[in-house]
């Protein structure tokens, strides 16, 4: 049975936005709509869809997500911001989300594979900017959903959104100037990124944005030492 039959028979007015397309294999549509028919005057969307997620036992597709979280079920956003700021602010971060765990995971992987006379202050120093980029990403994703929008977090958007370059060279410098072109990187979009939110009248993204360039500034900084002869 589709997703789309089951609510239309048993769901109220206030949820009829809800389009499920997708067939889910050995669920039991009785016991769904036995659930769903008890619960969904209190739920509110966000909580329908971890309910569906429980139900199931298994992440919803983020389509899914996208339908049932229907900005506030209804309630527009009243902050100041236009939907259309807020979404091209959004977008912006969720660059930025890409592009700092591509260089987290880049960092950690050199961390783990750097060998040679330099192997010890660097393994450590790549450990130092790992652990600083983690919360990061945490930060800037909340800052996403602040802004009223689903963040996109899979391997395979990431891989296609990040312009952080894949590759694992064997040479310990070679390692150090890589992650100097993936802060670099980071930096021009965070960079951009902070104009366009000064734009918007975004401060609370400005102010993210600046902490994240002072911080990748300070890593091109310590990474750049030891280039030098
Ligand atoms: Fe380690």
């Amino acid at each position: 049975m589709e997703f789309r039959l089951l609510f239309h028979e048993t769901l109220a007015q206030s949820v009829e936005h809800l389009t499920f397309n997708e067939r889910v294999d050995g669920s039991s549509p009785s016991s769904l709509k036995f659930f769903i028919h008890f619960d969904i005057s209190r739920l509110g969307c966000f909580k329908l869809t971890v309910l569906l997620d429980f139900l199931f036992e298994k992440p919803l597709p983020v389509q899914w997500l996208k339908s049932s979280q229907k900005e506030g079920c209804g309630m527009e956003m009243q902050i100041g911001l236009t939907k259309e700021s807020r979404q091209a602010v959004g977008e912006g971060l969720m660059q930025l989300l890409a592009d700092t765990y591509a260089l987290y995971l880049k960092t950690q992987s050199f961390h783990w594979n750097v060998k040679g006379i330099y192997f010890y202050p660097l393994h450590l120093l790549f450990e130092t900017h790992y652990e600083e980029m983690a919360p990061a990403l945490d930060e800037i994703a909340e800052r996403i959903r602040a802004l009223g929008l689903p963040v996109e977090a899979s391997f395979s958007f990431f891989k296609a959104k990040t312009t952080i370059k894949e590759d694992l060279p064997t040479d310990a410098l070679e390692m150090v100037k890589q992650l100097i072109e993936g802060h670099e990187s980071v930096i021009r979009g965070a960079r951009r990124l902070a104009m366009l939110a000064e734009r918007e009248n975004d401060p609370a993204t400005v102010d993210l944005l600046g902490r994240r360039l002072g911080t990748h500034e300070k890593m091109v900084w310590f990474l750049r030492n030891h280039l030098e002869p």
